[in-house]
C-alpha cells in the first residue's frame, strides 16, 4: 500500500473516471473525501467504500457553487486532519458549434472545468503551505500531489467543443503555473489529458439520444454511436479506455515513484 493513510479529495467521484479513481486509491489505503453534484450516487459510493474498510467523508454538491471549495477543503481537514492528494475530475460536456453557442454554454464549461479547480486549489493553498512549513521545521519532507483532469480536446482542439476545449486548455496553464508556485511547498502538480474513455459522457447513443441533468439543466449525454465508432477507429488500440485504465494514469501521479515529476500533462489515449 503505497499511499496508506493519505487523504485524497476527488471531485465528481460518484461515477465514471472519478469513481474508478476513488476505488483505486481506496485499495491503496487512502482516506477519501468524495464529491458529486448527484448526492445519492455519492452516498452509494461512500457506503460501498466503507463496506470495504475505507474511511470516507462525503462533500456532495456542485463544484461551481461559490462556497464549494472552502467546504471541500474543510471537510478533509475536519474529518481527517489534512490534505494530501487533490484530484480535480468533475465535469461534463455541453457541445455546439461556435455560431450556435450561447454565452451561458461557454461560461458553464469554464466554470466547471477551470474556475472550480482554481477555487479548490486556492482554498487548499493555505493548508498546504502551513503543513509544508510545519514539516520543514520538524526536518521532514512530505510530498503532496494535485492531479488535474484534462482532455485531448484541450491539447488538439475538437470541433463542436470550443467551450470545453478552451477550458481544458486552461488546465495546462493552471497546472504548469502551480507546479512552479508550489514546488517550495513540496506539492507536485500534474495533469492527465484523456482521449476516449468509456463513461456516461462518451456512451454511444442512438438517434433518440440520452439526457443527463446537471445544475438544473437537462443536457444531452453521450455521443452518437456512429461518431463513437469513428473515434475508436482512430485509436491505435482500437477501443476506448476503461475508467480503470484512466484511473491508473491518475494513480501514477500520486505514488512516490513520481515524486520528481511536476508540471506535466500526460496524454492517456491508447496511443493516439
Ligand atoms: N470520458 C472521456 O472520454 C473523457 C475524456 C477526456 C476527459 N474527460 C474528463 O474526465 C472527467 C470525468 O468524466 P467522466 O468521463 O468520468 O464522466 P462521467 O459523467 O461518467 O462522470 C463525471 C462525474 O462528475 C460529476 N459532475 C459533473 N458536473 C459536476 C459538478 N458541477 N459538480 C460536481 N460533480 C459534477 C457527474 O455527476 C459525474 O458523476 C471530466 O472532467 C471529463 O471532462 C473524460
Amino acid at each position: 500500500m503505497k499511499l496508506e493513510g493519505k487523504v485524497a479529495l476527488v471531485t465528481g467521484s460518484a461515477r465514471g473516471i472519478g469513481r474508478a479513481v476513488v476505488d483505486k486509491l481506496a485499495a491503496e489505503g487512502v482516506r477519501l473525501v468524495i464529491n458529486d453534484v448527484d448526492p445519492q450516487p455519492a452516498e452509494e459510493a461512500a457506503s460501498e467504500l466503507r463496506g470495504g474498510g475505507t474511511e470516507v467523508a462525503v462533500c456532495a454538491g456542485d463544484v461551481t457553487a461559490t462556497d464549494f471549495a472552502d467546504r471541500f477543503i474543510s471537510t478533509a481537514i475536519d474529518s481527517f486532519g489534512g490534505v494530501d492528494l487533490i484530484i480535480n475530475n468533475a465535469g461534463y460536456t455541453w457541445d455546439g458549434v461556435i455560431q450556435k453557442m450561447s454565452d451561458e454554454q461557454f461560461d458553464a464549461m469554464l466554470e466547471v472545468h477551470l474556475k472550480a479547480p482554481f477555487r479548490i486549489l486556492r482554498a487548499a493553498a493555505g493548508p498546504l503551505r502551513e503543513a509544508a512549513r510545519r514539516e520543514a521545521a520538524e526536518g521532514r519532507i512530505v510530498r503532496r500531489k494535485v492531479v488535474n483532469v484534462s482532455s485531448v480536446a484541450g491539447i488538439w482542439g475538437n470541433a463542436g467543443q470550443v467551450n470545453y476545449a478552451t477550458a481544458k486548455a486552461g488546465i495546462t496553464g493552471m497546472t504548469k503555473t502551480l507546479a512552479r508556485e508550489w514546488g517550495r511547498y513540496q506539492v507536485n502538480v500534474n495533469a492527465v489529458a484523456f482521449g476516449l474513455i468509456g463513461t456516461r459522457m462518451t456512451q454511444g447513443v442512438g438517434p433518440e439520444g440520452a439526457r443527463m441533468e446537471i445544475g438544473g439543466r437537462a443536457l444531452p449525454a453521450g455521443i452518437p454511436q456512429s461518431a463513437r465508432q469513428a473515434i475508436e477507429s482512430q485509436i491505435p488500440f482500437g477501443r476506448a479506455g476503461t475508467p480503470e485504465e484512466a484511473a491508473g494514469a491518475v494513480y501514477l501521479f500520486c505514488i512516490p515513484e513520481s515524486d520528481y515529476v511536476s508540471g506535466q500533462v500526460l496524454l492517456v489515449t491508447g496511443g493516439q
